[in-house]
């Protein structure tokens, strides 16, 4: 009986009997709850309660001539039920161990996982040309605050009290009162103020404006502002400097514009143009038919704005212009809308992966 019973109840363990290689694979958790189940099945026909030991505590009661045979059976089977157990429970150690192996080796042959290197953002790109060609025109760069007083955002760049710009409608302006700056223009003063004059320097970073957002305008933008101050500078040198960036920007073929405008903080002012890289100034889709693209203003230092820097406008003269980097990008890569720009979807950013340093033909996608 109490074999017959192991016999049933150990059926399913024939599968661990024998050889290591398992007909149908199991994982390392199966093989353990199969090792936890076999434990138990040992005792429940080998322990204190199974029907072994009942039929053990019945061998002092058999009748004399029956008992050596009845105890050599209940002797035999146990010898067998535990051997069977044994077996299998070796058996399964040796697939757990092996489970146990496969799951922690590394297989050097597999392909490794390819790195996706990231890139700088189209903007960082623009941004870099144009210091490179500052740079090699003998300007430093500098970086400045982006939260200003209103003494650096409006009066020492010369904008009057009551002036529009100083409109909480067009300025970001904090709780405690401070400007989100609106232009670049600030870095000129903070400049003059810490190094003096003369001095030559460009200063890309971001701007904030309250504008509503639209295919050309966006609230927050990068502009790089440049300042050149020294003894006997002229309109020429603005002049000058402007058409060297574009030529080495755009190539040396590239025209410049430079249209009357106003600037409270540049005495005589003006807008800079540029004849259109695509077509060289015949018109078409990237500047609007017109010949030319708008690069940013410019003009002769205010010398009021000198004053407020501490600088001596009797002695330094100086010339300073403002461009807009990301409306440059978008042209350059014939975006329809600067807001791209910033929306951050990496399967527009991936197709910027180059601007190398040869001019505008090595600007394509890659
Ligand atoms: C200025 O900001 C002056 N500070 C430039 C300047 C500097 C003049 C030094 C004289 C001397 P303006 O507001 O035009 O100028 O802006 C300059 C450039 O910033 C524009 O040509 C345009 O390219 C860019 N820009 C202006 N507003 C936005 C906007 N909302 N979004 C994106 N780009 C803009």
């Amino acid at each position: 009986m109490a074999r017959e019973a192991f016999e049933l109840d150990f059926a399913r363990f024939d599968f661990f009997n024998g050889a290591v290689a398992l007909s149908k694979p199991m994982g390392f958790s199966d093989l353990e709850n199969e090792q936890k189940a076999l434990s138990e099945l040992r005792t429940r026909h080998l322990g204190k309660k199974s029907a072994l030991a009942s039929a053990k505590k019945l061998i002092g009661g058999v009748a004399p001539d029956d008992r050596p045979s009845f105890a050599r059976l209940v002797q035999t089977t146990e010898g067998a039920i535990r051997q069977s157990i044994d077996e299998v429970e070796k058996a399964l150690k040796e697939h757990i161990d092996a489970a146990r192996t496969a799951r922690e080796s590394i297989d050097v042959t597999i392909p490794g996982r390819r790195p996706r290197p990231g890139h700088l953002h189209p903007i960082t790109l623009m941004r870099q040309r144009i210091e490179d060609i500052f740079v090699s025109l003998g300007y430093i760069v500098e970086d400045d605050r982006e939260i200003e007083t209103d003494f650096y955002n409006f009066d020492a760049l010369n904008i009057p009290e009551g002036h529009p710009a100083r409109d909480p409608q067009d300025t970001f302006y904090t709780t405690e009162g401070f400007a989100l700056r609106s232009q670049t223009s600030t870095v000129q003063i903070h400049a003059m103020q810490r190094r003096g004059a003369p001095v030559r320097m460009i200063a890309p970073g971001r701007v904030f404006r309250r504008d509503t957002p639209d295919p050309t305008h966006n609230p927050m933008f990068y502009q790089v502002e440049g300042l050149c101050v020294d003894r006997g500078i002229t309109m020429a040198h603005l002049k000058g400097t402007l058409a060297e960036f574009v030529h080495r920007l755009f190539g040396p073929d590239t025209r410049t514009r430079f249209r009357p405008s106003y600037f409270p903080f540049t005495e005589p002012s003006a807008e800079v143009d540029y004849s259109c890289f695509n077509c060289g100034g015949t018109g078409c889709r990237i500047c609007k038919q017109s010949g030319w693209i708008e690069l940013g203003g410019s003009g002769m230092v205010h010398p009021n704005v000198l004053r407020a820097a501490n600088v001596d406008p009797e002695k330094f003269t100086g010339f300073a212009f403002g461009l807009g980097i990301d409306r440059t990008c978008a042209r350059i890569y014939q975006l329809d809308d600067i807001r791209l720009l910033f929306e951050n979807d990496v399967r527009f950013l991936e197709q910027f992966r180059s601007f190398q340093h040869s001019g505008i033909r090595s600007l394509e996608f890659t």
